[in-house]
């Protein structure tokens, strides 16, 4: 017993070392506190093993049910997929389908077009699985450039493509690409759509008429056409403890290409890309997604926004200037030199992270961020640029 609250002090004094959240430094992240019933919840679900899922049918029953519900905010009510450790295993769990499907129609190497701001899973993706990638460079509003898109695909329909990667809710900017229109030359070409909606997907299904952008297209799900599998991350604006991503897909038909046989467990075969993996994501998923719903989501992200605009009415004061408009809850400062600013803030105690598009700083108000918060912040970066 001694022993055991020894290594617990022990324990603790690590975890001090940690940026907390709540003291609203953490100001680059697009993770953040888990709402509060997240601890029962661990708690309740701590050996449960989803690798084994015939030892755990009730938490097995509960994934499928959260699946159901994201589905049905992204107005699908038939989805497959699995809570799983996060947006890169998500996206490469898409590409393994994309890159199984180029096989069967006989190529060694699956042809995708890939955005300009896609997040660097898709790099870990291609390293892992020998894809083909052509980015796509960025239009004005930093989105995916369509007409640049549709002529490639003219251009090269010969070679085949095999897949589309869209962002709703970019990592650097918060943008979201054009999907609808994307989707119609998809439709055309029959080609598969990945959108990668980690971070956007629990904001954008929740965001008020009121923060939309004029002539801005913010829809994305799988209400369109060849929208075939969607990254939706709980635990980022989600609210999920840490690990909870998420993978849906249109239907149950593309579980094929992802199957392996298991002889030993439960099941004989296996989808996930990782073998053992907790439950806990899943019921603590399910049960915020019950506690917080539709409302709650809401009153989060219109908050969310609120500050955002907060930020860049601040931001003027000092003629700090911003990239674009915010699209979501996530602002960009520009900056001649970033990487030093960020530095500089950091030595002071602020975490902030940088775009690669273009010389800026980047925010993600994120939940635990306050407009006091800003206000220090801002104080900040204006005393690091008179220095
Ligand atoms: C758009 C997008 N996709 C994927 C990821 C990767 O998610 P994770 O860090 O949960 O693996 C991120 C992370 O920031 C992201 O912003």
């Amino acid at each position: 017993m001694k022993k055991e609250k020894e290594i617990l002090e022990k324990l603790k004094k690590y975890r001090e070392m940690d940026l907390k959240y709540e003291d609203g430094r953490i100001l680059g992240s697009m993770c953040t506190k888990p709402h509060p019933i997240s601890k029962k919840i661990v708690e309740m679900f701590l050996e449960t093993n989803l690798g084994d899922p015939g030892l755990f049918p009730g938490t097995k029953r509960l994934e499928e049910e959260v699946i159901k519900m994201i589905g049905e905010m992204l107005h699908n009510n038939n989805p497959f997929g699995y809570i799983i450790s996060g947006g890169t295993e998500a996206n490469i769990t898409a590409m393994r389908v994309v890159k199984k499907m180029a096989k069967e129609k006989g190529r060694r190497e699956a042809n995708i077009l890939i955005p300009e701001t896609a997040h660097f899973s898709f790099e870990k993706a291609r390293e892992m699985m020998d894809l083909n990638y052509t980015v796509v460079p960025l239009d004005r509003k930093y989105t995916m450039d369509v007409k640049y898109l549709k002529d490639y695909i003219e251009d090269n329909i010969e070679k085949g493509i095999d897949g589309i990667v869209t962002i709703a809710g970019s990592t650097e900017l918060g943008t979201i690409d054009n999907i609808p229109e994307i989707s119609k030359v998809a439709k055309e070409y029959n080609i598969y759509i990945h959108v990668d909606a980690a971070f956007g997907g629990f904001v954008i299904p929740f965001l008020e008429e009121r923060y939309k952008l004029e002539g801005y297209n913010y829809h994305f799900d799988f209400s369109l056409d060849n929208i075939f599998s969607i990254t939706v991350d709980p635990h980022k604006m989600g609210l999920a403890p840490i690990p909870a991503g998420g993978i849906l897909f249109r239907d149950f038909s593309f579980k094929r290409y992802l199957d392996v046989e298991t002889p030993y467990l439960t099941e004989d075969s296996q989808a996930t890309l990782i073998g053992t993996r907790s439950g806990i994501g899943v019921a603590a998923t399910w049960g915020i997604m019950k506690v917080l719903g539709p409302d709650g989501y809401r009153e989060i992200v219109s908050q969310c926004m609120e500050n955002t605009y907060y930020l860049v009415k601040r931001m003027k004061e000092y003629s700090f200037e911003r990239v674009i408009d915010p699209v979501l809850n996530i602002v960009a400062i520009k900056d001649e030199d970033p990487v030093n600013t960020s530095l500089i803030l950091r030595k002071k105690g602020w975490y902030l992270s940088i775009c690669r598009c273009v010389d800026a700083l980047r925010i993600v108000v994120m939940p635990h961020i306050t407009k006091e918060h800003i206000d220090r912040f801002i104080d900040a970066l204006a005393q690091c640029k008179r220095d």
